[in-house]
């Protein structure tokens, strides 16, 4: 029988050891900060590496080998799960990010391995998966600004604009609503604190059961709680 894979396997530890060696940082800098990018890097690449592979040692036993993930908003926090995915377990990765210059540098950083990101609205994927990950997406400050900072409790309800929130929550709802669709059900969600209410109230609507793990994991970059959420 064969055995069940229980953490990230030595090879892929090596691949993602290379593959963070090779990263441009200094192109990822802008496209991440809008000043400030080395130090950003400096700071953040070791934890990346680090906290990824502890993310991805907690995902590989919550997943199947030969399914399929849908990773909205891949960026190099997400190259750990990825590769685990990948090349551990052998699974169909759709990773998608708006951002077309940082999917390039992911891209070039991961040649030579079987890992691709993908520059693609998440709304357009019409694949059905069995994982979805979906961590500081629907609270990024850059995109849905009111929304976000409503999101954090950071909202001053002096200069609060409802009028430009609206819109958001509505875009919010409709990505929401067309990934969660996508998903097989029992499925799995990686997500964050703050983001689960969306799952959560998509769920409620439809009468689905759902369960959030009450362990949470630092995000490296953003510095949300990420958990696991099973649906179905
Ligand atoms: C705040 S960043 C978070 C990136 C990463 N998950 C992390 O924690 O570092 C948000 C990312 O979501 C991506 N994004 C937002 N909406 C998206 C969509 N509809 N489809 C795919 N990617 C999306 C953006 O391009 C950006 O890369």
């Amino acid at each position: 029988m064969a055995r069940k894979i229980v953490t990230v396997g030595s090879a892929t530890r090596r691949a993602i050891k290379q593959i963070f060696a090779r990263l441009d940082y200094a192109r990822l800098g802008p496209i991440y900060c809008d000043e400030g990018g080395d130090e950003f890097w400096a700071a953040k690449r070791g934890l990346c590496q680090r906290l990824g592979t502890t993310l991805a040692s907690s995902l590989v036993v919550r997943l199947k080998p030969g399914g399929t993930s849908l990773y909205v908003g891949a960026g190099v926090a997400e190259i750990p799960p990825l590769a685990m995915e990948i090349l551990d377990l052998g699974r169909r990765v759709i990773a998608c990010n708006l951002r077309r210059r940082e999917v390039q540098v992911l891209n070039r950083g991961c040649g030579g391995f079987p890992i691709r990101f993908q520059h693609q609205a998440a709304g357009a994927v019409k694949d059905r998966v069995d994982h979805l990950w979906l961590v500081s997406v629907l609270n990024d400050p850059e995109r849905f600004p009111e929304l976000s900072v409503l999101s954090y409790g950071r909202a001053n309800p002096v200069t609060f604009n409802a009028r430009k929130f609206l819109p958001q929550q509505r875009t919010v709802a409709k990505l929401v609503d067309h990934c969660l669709g996508r998903l097989t059900l029992p499925g799995l969600i990686t997500t964050t604190v703050e983001e689960a209410v969306w799952v959560a109230e998509w769920c409620h609507r439809r009468g689905i059961p759902y369960r959030i793990d009450s362990r949470t994991f630092a995000s490296p970059t953003v510095g949300d709680p990420i958990c696991f959420m099973k649906i179905g």
